[in-house]
């Protein structure tokens, strides 16, 4: 990444300890909701000689630190992005392979989550993914629905441009029935037919392993999101990391078009 660029939107060298970003952290508001596009597992396989499946495993403990980072900071919504919409153009093996995470992490990680109070969420057409996914997808849903503590999205399947589709089309329906007037259409109802109904927009968007994009990734709801960028690729995501882009955060000053 460009270092002017890389000074502006993300990681600097700290070169302080957890302990001590966590104390800096703890003195000021946190983000409510932090989503997460956690992209480059395949550079990380290839840089070692791996198969790009190798950098999936080594993602997947990622995901674990840093759900377990988030719940202990007390963060309210964490979205990961985990398999877009554009992801089925990726090889077969390669794509089977990501399906079979869901299940896998069920086992590992579904009583952990339930210890946690942790509420498990999909953002994404669950029905296009084979059917063991979509039953351990379904599982963690159901296990932890009445659960209170941090709303985990997980985004797989998920397209932005879709999910406006989707809601356009049943707001259109909505219409035609009568049971509103095109009038009533505002941000309010748009925001309701989104699938991220009832959380908050991200208030920070992190982005790993160097490309400075979106991919299609909550395009309605980041209009006033923080970005965060870091070269690291997404195995290599430490929970110092993710408390960096936290103090970066709360250095920024959002202004919403105000002064
Ligand atoms: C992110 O890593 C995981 C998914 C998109 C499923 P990539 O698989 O995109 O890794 P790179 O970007 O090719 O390195
Ligand atoms: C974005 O990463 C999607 C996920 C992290 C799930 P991609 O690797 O698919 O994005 P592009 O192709 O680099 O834009
Ligand atoms: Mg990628």
């Amino acid at each position: 990444m460009i270092e002017s660029i890389k000074r502006m939107v993300g990681e600097k060298k700290t070169g302080r300890s957890k302990e001590e970003l966590l104390s800096s952290i703890r003195k000021f508001p946190l983000p409510e909701h932090v989503a997460i596009i956690m992209d480059g597992n395949g550079r990380w396989a290839k840089k070692r000689g791996l198969p790009r499946t190798a950098g999936h495993a080594a993602g997947m403990k990622r995901v674990r630190e840093t759900i377990r980072a988030a719940d202990e900071l007390g963060i309210k919504v964490l979205t990961c992005y985990s398999f877009s919409t554009e992801n089925w153009k990726r090889p077969k093996d390669e794509v089977a392979y990501l399906m079979k995470l869901p299940i896998e992490f069920l086992k590992t990680d579904l009583q952990e989550l339930i210890d946690r109070n942790v509420k498990v969420q999909m953002l994404g057409e669950k029905s296009r993914t084979p059917s063991q996914t979509q039953l351990a997808l379904t599982e963690f849903e159901e296990k932890t629905k009445h659960n209170t503590g941090l709303i985990l999205n997980f985004a797989i399947n998920y397209g932005s441009r879709e999910e406006i589709v989707q809601a356009i089309r049943e707001i259109i329906d909505e219409v035609q029935k009568g049971n509103i007037d095109k009038d009533q259409i505002d941000q309010d109802l748009i925001n309701q037919h989104l699938l991220t109904r009832g959380l908050p927009d991200p208030d920070l968007i992190i982005r790993t392993s160097g490309e400075i994009r979106i991919s299609n990734f909550l395009l309605w709801q980041l209009a006033y999101s923080e970005l965060w960028f870091t070269d690291a690729l997404w195995p290599d995501f430490t929970p110092e990391l993710f408390y960096q882009a936290i103090e970066d955060f709360q250095r920024r000053s959002r202004r919403y078009g105000a002064v």
